[in-house]
């Protein structure tokens, strides 16, 4: 499973590429906004902190035309960029064009597996479920994931899974056990997926007994020359 940061912070960004299993970003206009920075000089440094992994950045237009300029006009921004277009019907028609013509597409703001199914047939490069925002109307995130790589393995859809709008570990975890291609999450939801307080607890334990057992253990991990002049 691909992990992407859902964030536009550039510390989060840096933070989270540092520990060497962020595979991408992605951005959206709330969070661009957040950033008060020109959009375009904005992704462009979020491209060069990620390095290889791909940038998510979403159009503003709702009408077709106004769509395919702007994803035009953003595909050519850096190789890595993948474009976002909400999933309505304009959206879907500047999707079908902008397939055809090689720029990949991701399909936001999906909610239902019809809108997956669709999306899929007009050639999305990543279709994007909010399962997060499902929970908070009282539906069930979790089931349409389900159902949209039931639908995408049945007929052998090349469109990307990309779990969107994630709020904790148990989401991450249930989405990888799907089998979904990606899971973005806020900076904070990946910090929450390696923390344990077991793992700090079992930790402090080992430090305390090997600092108070010091004397006989000896000095095997300060540099040879720093031990010689007691340095
Ligand atoms: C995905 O691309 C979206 O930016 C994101 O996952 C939305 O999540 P939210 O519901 O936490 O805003």
């Amino acid at each position: 499973m691909k992990f992407f940061l859902d964030t536009a912070n550039l510390d989060e960004i840096r933070r989270g590429v540092s520990m060497g299993v962020i595979d991408g970003v992605t951005t959206n206009p709330t969070l661009i906004a957040k950033e008060k920075r020109p959009f375009r000089e904005h992704i462009l440094e979020i491209c060069d902190v990620v390095g290889q992994g791909v940038v998510n950045a979403e159009v503003v237009s709702t009408d077709t035309e106004g769509i395919l300029n702007e994803a035009r006009e953003i595909a050519t921004w850096h190789p890595n960029i993948v474009v976002k277009i909400p999933c309505i019907p304009d959206g879907v028609r500047a999707l079908s064009v902008l397939s055809r013509e090689g720029i990949r597409v991701n399909v936001t703001l999906v909610f239902s597996a019809s809108q997956a199914l669709i999306v899929a047939k007009a050639g999305a490069y990543f279709v994007s479920p909010f399962l997060g925002r499902l929970d908070d109307v009282s539906q069930d995130g979790l089931h349409l994931l389900r159902e949209i790589i039931e639908i995408y393995r049945a007929y052998n859809f090349s469109t990307q899974v990309l779990a969107a709008s994630l709020r904790g570990p148990l989401h991450v975890v249930e989405a990888a056990k799907m089998g979904a291609h990606i899971g973005t999450m806020p900076y904070k939801v990946f910090e929450q997926l390696f923390k344990h307080p077991l793992t700090d607890r079992g930790l402090q334990g080992f430090l305390g007994d090997w600092a108070s057992a010091r004397e006989v253990l000896g000095d095997v991990f300060t540099p040879a020359a720093a031990r010689k002049t007691g340095r």
